[in-house]
């Protein structure tokens, strides 16, 4: 697997983020460095997925800040943002989110293809990933025709294939059965760990946040603690 080129820390500080009258962060900062795994954690509507959302530049804050090395996310236009999502980031989502009518290669070969790799070296690249996570035997199989566990596979392949600097995940084991869940998270951990690959996981689950380096622990639209995890593998 190939090494970052370069080193890309994720830092947020005072985010503010209103719907309405709801206040879904209220002052949030934090500072990631490059290839450190981070779960999110805290009760429902607590704010997890909209810090997730600002960090990702797929929300612009109401106020703060959020850089992604020398990039000022939160002041981009939407199209550099997009941009920057497909070039620089990963995502995978609690029901995968993949395409139906694709097949899982031409699933994971999309990323490649959005940046400009040509459909057979983004193909032959899918393959390796599909292989490296398990799934190669699924490789032809649309989203239909898997099990829950292998499209979640397929989605974290999808995630890392085009060697993004971060990559965010929203409660990705929530729609799986415990023992599944624990294996798309160590596939999750130890892969971007390997490639030095930044990993954010929103997760209610605190088997998926021990898998995790560092623990943010949001409450009321607020952080309410943030601590490294010993090391335990
Ligand atoms: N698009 C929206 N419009 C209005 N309110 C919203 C919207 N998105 C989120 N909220 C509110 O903002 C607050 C934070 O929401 P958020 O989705 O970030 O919570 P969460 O911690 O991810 O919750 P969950 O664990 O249920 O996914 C909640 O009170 C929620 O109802
Ligand atoms: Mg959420």
């Amino acid at each position: 697997m190939t090494q970052q080129a370069s080193a890309a820390d994720l830092a947020a500080s005072s985010l503010t983020v209103t719907y309405g009258q709801v206040r879904a962060l209220a002052g949030a900062s934090v500072d990631i460095p490059s290839g450190q795994s981070v779960a999110i954690m805290g009760p429902s509507g607590s704010g997890k997925t909209t810090l997730l959302h600002c960090l990702a530049g797929i929300r612009v804050p109401d106020s703060g800040e959020v850089r992604l090395g020398g990039n000022l996310v939160s002041a981009m236009s939407d199209a550099a943002r997009s941009r920057l999502r497909r070039q620089m980031l990963g995502f995978v989502f609690q029901d995968g989110q993949l395409i139906p009518e694709l097949s899982a290669r031409e699933n994971v070969a999309l990323p490649l293809m959005l940046n400009g790799t040509g459909r057979h070296q983004a193909l032959r690249s899918a393959d390796g990933w599909l292989d490296r996570l398990g799934i190669g035997h699924a490789a032809r199989r649309r989203p239909g025709e898997m099990s829950g566990g292998q499209a979640q596979r397929v989605a974290v392949a999808r995630a890392l294939v085009h060697n993004p600097q971060v990559v965010f995940a929203d409660e990705p084991t929530g729609a799986l059965d415990q023992a599944t869940g624990h294996e798309v998270m160590q596939l999750l951990t130890t892969t971007t760990r390997m490639t030095g690959t930044t990993l954010v996981v929103v997760t209610h689950d605190t088997n998926v946040a021990g898998w995790c380096e560092r623990l943010v622990e949001l409450r009321d639209a607020m952080i309410h603690s943030d601590r490294t995890l010993a090391e335990t593998r």
